[in-house]
């Protein structure tokens, strides 16, 4: 079952989910912030677990914007959290993101770093929400809370139907990338390339959303057999910069990038790449694609969508 709002996504991109997965789910276009329609949904079907992806994701919009994230991130969780209690399910998934350890002095990242303070209020949320979940563990108001900390999560399926369809001019590097490649936008902007880097370019752990996908099954299983609160590091382990991804797109599609050096973007790490081995001992996951197939996958979506998903 889904629960959405479509505030940042549309109708489209379910219908092709149902397409690729074969299977057809109950949807309920609905704002997780809304009280009664929660109880609603939870008195009305057998929940066992759940994954909550539901939040404001761009980093920049969030320093712009900082109460519109907190008020809508965490009240959110709360109402969930709610909701959950007053049904007893006591298992949940959640998205987090590599964004709580801040700007890590030391990689690769491991779980058992020092998190907080983040550069941005979007981080903030994130890290508020797992120190929330964390302590509802403690009480015993959740049995399991798996916490999956994304790295840069890209690409699209290998279909071509579903991908990543930011609204307006993209923040993120890979749809920017995308959107330059088929000439929708005139040159990339390299933010910086004076960091202590191979490169000068920011270094990130970019992993294929279709990998992020499958770690989701995987900490489902783990979940429901497990207790406590838990947090995963969800990333290849390998750091490309800015320039070794120009490369690598331009490798996989034949087609050029332009780009122009520019200042460094505020609030910018160096550098940021996980150590997964925990997810891969505990879960049993680890990511299988590589940079290339994660460009190929998302060129092959921005090709065949090059305005992004239809509004209706
Ligand atoms: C990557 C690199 C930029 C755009 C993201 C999400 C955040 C979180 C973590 C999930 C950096 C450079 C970018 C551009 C550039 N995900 N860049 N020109 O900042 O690591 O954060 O992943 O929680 O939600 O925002 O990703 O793609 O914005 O930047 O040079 O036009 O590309 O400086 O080095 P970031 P990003």
């Amino acid at each position: 079952m889904v629960v959405d709002n479509f505030s940042n996504s549309k109708p489209a991109a379910l219908r092709r989910v149902k397409q690729i997965c074969g299977k057809d789910f109950v949807f309920y276009e609905n704002d997780v912030r809304d009280r009664e329609a929660m109880k609603k949904i939870f008195a009305e079907n057998r929940i066992d677990a759940v994954i909550h992806f539901a939040g404001l994701k761009a980093v920049g919009e969030s320093v712009r914007k900082p109460l519109l994230y907190y008020s809508h991130n965490l009240c959110a969780t709360f109402n969930l959290c709610e909701a959950m209690i007053e049904a007893g399910v006591r298992i949940m998934v959640f998205s987090s993101s590599a964004t709580v350890y801040g700007n890590s002095d030391r990689v690769p990242i491991r779980e058992d770093f020092r998190i907080g303070p983040t550069s941005n209020p979007y981080g903030e949320t994130k890290l508020m929400q797992e120190r929330i979940l964390s302590d509802m563990v403690a009480a015993g108001e959740l049995r399991t809370a798996v916490m999956l900390r994304y790295f840069n999560p890209i690409g699209a399926h290998e279909s071509g139907l579903i991908g990543e369809d930011p609204n307006g001019i993209p923040n993120n590097l890979l749809p920017y990338i995308s959107q330059v490649s088929i000439g929708k936008l005139p040159y990339l902007s390299v933010f910086g390339n004076d960091y202590d880097t191979h490169d000068g370019t920011g270094v990130r752990d970019y992993i294929h959303v279709v990998d992020l996908a499958r770690a989701h099954v995987c900490a489902l299983r783990h979940a429901v057999g497990s207790e406590g609160a838990q947090y995963y590091n969800i990333g290849t382990g390998i750091g490309y910069s800015v320039l070794d991804i120009i490369g690598a797109y331009e490798k996989a599609t034949g087609r050029k990038v332009p780009y122009r050096i520019s200042p460094r973007r505020p609030g910018d790490v160096a550098v940021s790449y996980s150590d997964p081995s925990l997810a891969a001992s505990v879960l049993g996951w680890k990511a299988q694609f590589g940079i290339e197939r994660m460009c190929r996958d998302a060129d092959r979506w921005q090709t065949m969508n090059p305005d992004g998903y239809p509004d209706e």
